[in-house]
């Protein structure tokens, strides 16, 4: 029987491999390129050395950024404040490119190297159960005879040494991350103490803000309907999708913009401290915010600000993308983000993040003589005295 599996080219993953090759399945490794720096042809080599029988390697790169970030945007989706979803952005990516694969090879499984505290295992899971209802999912770090027989590092070293399982001589982290074109996370080991403060050299993707130049750097982002759709930069101008957010990845990061340190509540209930660094999804998502006070109708902003976020954020990190919930608040960011047209004048500093200006040619909301204090404009001055009364009816009470 064939087994789908999703493997990173790390420990867990390889002797996951080892030891589904070891219970008589034929493995098909999984490998799923959402922007992440790393070999991917390295560890296609390690997977077939250790037995898999064929490696993918999908480019889901520019789905992730249309499907996933661009909406992520427009409805300028956070979690707990401060978290932009990283992570939880690319997972449904990463689902429905595994469950691709698994069909293509007609596998009767899909396996994963999820922990069984985390989100991830839920997203994957719901995530394949929505778009392969039959599917049957192997979660060894669930299954009591793995976990019983791998209980640390040390147990997965041995084993891989026993089964031919290749070890490169780096020394292992003490975090575990999670990397792709949005962000990179850091969890676990030596931050499990919240108070213990991230050490300089574990930030992967940006630039410590100290060590940023010394000089601001400015960018234009134009927005269509709530998208990116031109940033311009150093002269040059970029409109394809997937090369904006990189373009945009590039200036934060250099900016050293983008970094958080969260306590966050975990779907299952449990809290857990991560350290993330988002820097393209950072600005863009800042630009946007912006223009929406320039062009987006002031109660539209409320109720889509009171309901559709927080639910959409919510949504995404509980790992529900594919349900009918989701799809729903999807048409209510893009019904909300009609007028949302212009572009945003941005600076970045040092890991900070400026506006300098904002325009639109479509907009019509902002008046300029109606909102100045040295012109009349549409209404008489006297009116907002009868405003007032009115509204004082309750509050004199
Ligand atoms: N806590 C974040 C989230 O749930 C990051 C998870 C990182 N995942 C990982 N496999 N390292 O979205
Ligand atoms: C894991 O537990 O596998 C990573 C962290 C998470 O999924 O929240």
């Amino acid at each position: 029987e064939k087994v789908c599996l999703a493997y990173s080219g790390g420990l867990d993953t390889s002797c996951i491999l080892a030891w589904l090759l070891e219970k008589g399945y034929e493995v098909i490794c999984f490998m799923a390129d959402v922007g992440q720096e790393e070999d991917f042809e390295a560890a296609k080599e390690k997977a077939l050395k250790i037995g898999a029988s064929k490696v993918y390697i999908e480019d889901l790169r520019r789905e992730f950024v249309e499907a996933l970030c661009f909406p992520a945007i427009q409805c300028n989706a956070v979690y707990e404040n401060v978290y932009l979803l990283g992570t939880s952005l690319a997972r449904p990516v990463i689902a429905r490119g595994q469950i691709a694969v698994a069909e293509k090879e007609g596998c009767v499984a899909v396996s994963h190297g999820c922990t069984g505290k985390g989100n991830d295992q839920v997203r994957f899971e719901l995530g394949f159960y929505a778009l392969k209802p039959d599917i049957k999912v192997i979660a060894p770090w669930r299954d009591p005879e793995f976990y019983t027989r791998f209980a640390g590092r040390n147990d997965l070293l041995e084993y891989a040494a026993k089964t031919g399982v290749p070890v490169y001589q780096t020394k292992a982290k003490p975090w575990s991350m999670d990397e792709n074109l949005a962000h990179c996370s850091y969890e676990a080991g030596i931050l499990e103490d919240p108070d213990v403060e991230a050490p300089k050299d574990m930030w992967k993707l940006t630039v410590d803000p100290f060590d940023a130049p010394n000089k601001p750097e400015d960018f234009t982002v134009h927005f269509e309907k709530g998208i990116p759709t031109k940033l311009e930069y150093e002269g040059k101008t970029v409109t394809d999708p997937l090369e904006l957010f990189l373009a945009a990845n590039t200036i934060a990061r250099r900016n050293g913009v983008g970094r958080i340190d969260i306590v966050e509540n975990r779907f299952i209930g449990l809290k857990s401290r991560g350290c993330y660094e988002t820097p393209g999804l950072t600005i863009l998502r800042n630009a946007h915010v912006d223009l929406e006070g320039l062009v987006l109708d002031r109660e539209v902003r409320a109720l889509r600000d009171q309901f559709v976020t927080f639910n959409y954020s919510k949504i995404l990190y509980n790992g529900l993308y594919f349900s009918p919930e989701r799809e729903f608040l999807e048409d209510a960011i893009v019904s909300s983000q009609k007028t949302v047209n212009g572009k945003v004048r941005c600076r970045v500093y040092k890991g900070s993040f400026q506006v300098l200006g904002r325009s639109s040619e479509t907009s019509k909301l902002y008046d300029m003589s109606e909102s100045s204090m040295d012109e009349i404009g549409s209404f008489e001055p006297q009116d907002t005295t009868g405003f007032i009364s009115v509204q004082a009816i309750r509050i004199k009470k």
